[in-house]
């Protein structure tokens, strides 16, 4: 049993979204999400997400590629994480390029690419100038 774990915001939830989470999947035989949480996100980027973290949850949990959910609280605690599921991989986007080399001793750490031209952020701007 390979287990794959990846994490993110995942609001407004979009089609990059999905790839990323069925190519995650593909890498493996159970696929783990970690959701950050709203006061994490805040922490980050000074505003929260437009969706609730029990929200955003649902949605991933809803997902058929996603085998289990959880709520990521802090950014420095994705060791932990890593043990308490026995995950063999860790998928990110490559917006996070090089960042998590430092748990490669824990587990396999591949950087995806970003499905192009969409962001929960341009899909916010497109909303907002309609
Ligand atoms: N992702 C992706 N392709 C995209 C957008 C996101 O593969 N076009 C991936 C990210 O690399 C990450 C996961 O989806 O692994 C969750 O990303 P998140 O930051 O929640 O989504 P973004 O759309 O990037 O959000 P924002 O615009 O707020 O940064």
């Amino acid at each position: 049993m390979r287990t794959v774990i990846t994490f993110g915001t995942f609001d407004v939830f979009h089609v990059g979204h999905l790839n990323i989470l069925q190519r995650a999947k593909s890498l493996g035989d159970r696929l783990i999400v970690g959701v950050s949480s709203d006061a994490l996100n805040f922490r980050k980027k000074n505003r929260y997400p437009v969706y609730t973290q029990q929200e955003r949850l649902s949605i991933i949990q809803g997902i058929k590629h996603v085998d289990a959910v959880f709520i990521e609280e802090s950014l420095e605690q994705k060791a932990e994480y890593i043990k308490m599921y026995s995950a063999d991989v860790l998928v990110m986007g490559n917006d996070w390029q090089g960042k998590f080399d430092y748990l490669s001793p824990l587990v396999n750490v591949v950087y995806l690419e970003r499905t192009p031209s969409i962001s929960t952020t341009s899909v916010i701007e497109v909303i907002k100038r309609t």
